[in-house]
């Protein structure tokens, strides 16, 4: 099954996207494809320039990925306690497209932080407003502290804590497949 996975940041050395991209090792039979949100900058949304030139291409490009996608993960970076201008961006963009942006993929949203917060808090408001967008949200997981967690020679998290609940909540996105 194919997973796609990004860091909802456009940080070249996202945490998040490695966060992601590790989760995503643990999804039994995952083909894993991992996005750079840099490579999908656009200019800041307004209606009036949607309307000089309506759906962007690279929303439309984003909006396909999740469409190819048997399963998602994301995981959110948090900048003062909400989403990264650069996601929001994109996923305001993404929605004039069809509200429905995850149109109903099996998902896993993780979040992370390099204090013990764990970016909670995008994550809350992730969780919160994931019926309106066509998330069929599986599992939520904050990950505090995460260069304490991390291990950058392997790119795993080795903390048996967080392991744990990151292998139960990849493990969601391949029941779907067995059923
Ligand atoms: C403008 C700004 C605001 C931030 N606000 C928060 C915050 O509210 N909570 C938090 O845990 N970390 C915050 N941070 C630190 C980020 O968690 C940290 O930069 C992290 O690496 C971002 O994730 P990324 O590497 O995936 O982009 C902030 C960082 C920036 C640059």
């Amino acid at each position: 099954m194919k997973i796609l996975t990004f860091g909802a940041s456009n940080t070249k050395n996202s945490i998040n996207k490695a966060l992601a991209r590790f989760t995503a090792t643990l999804v039994p039979g995952g083909e894993v494809e991992v996005l750079d949100l840099s490579d999908y900058d656009l200019p800041i949304f307004s209606e009036d320039l949607e309307k000089e030139i309506g759906q962007h291409p690279r929303a439309k490009a984003f909006f396909e990925k999740i469409g190819a996608a048997d399963g998602v993960i994301v995981s959110f970076a948090e900048h003062n306690g909400s989403y990264t201008a650069a996601y929001k961006n994109l996923f305001d963009w993404a929605s004039r497209i069809d509200q429905k942006v995850f149109q109903g993929k099996p998902t896993v949203y993780l979040s992370t932080s390099p204090g013990p917060g764990g970016a909670a808090s995008v994550l809350a408001s992730a969780k919160g407003s994931a019926q309106f967008f066509g998330v069929d949200l599986k599992a939520a997981v904050s990950v505090p502290s995460f260069y304490d967690v991390f291990d950058a020679e392997t790119g795993r998290i080795n903390e048996p804590n967080a392991l744990a609940d990151l292998t139960t909540a990849a493990k969601t996105l391949a029941l779907r497949e067995a059923a």
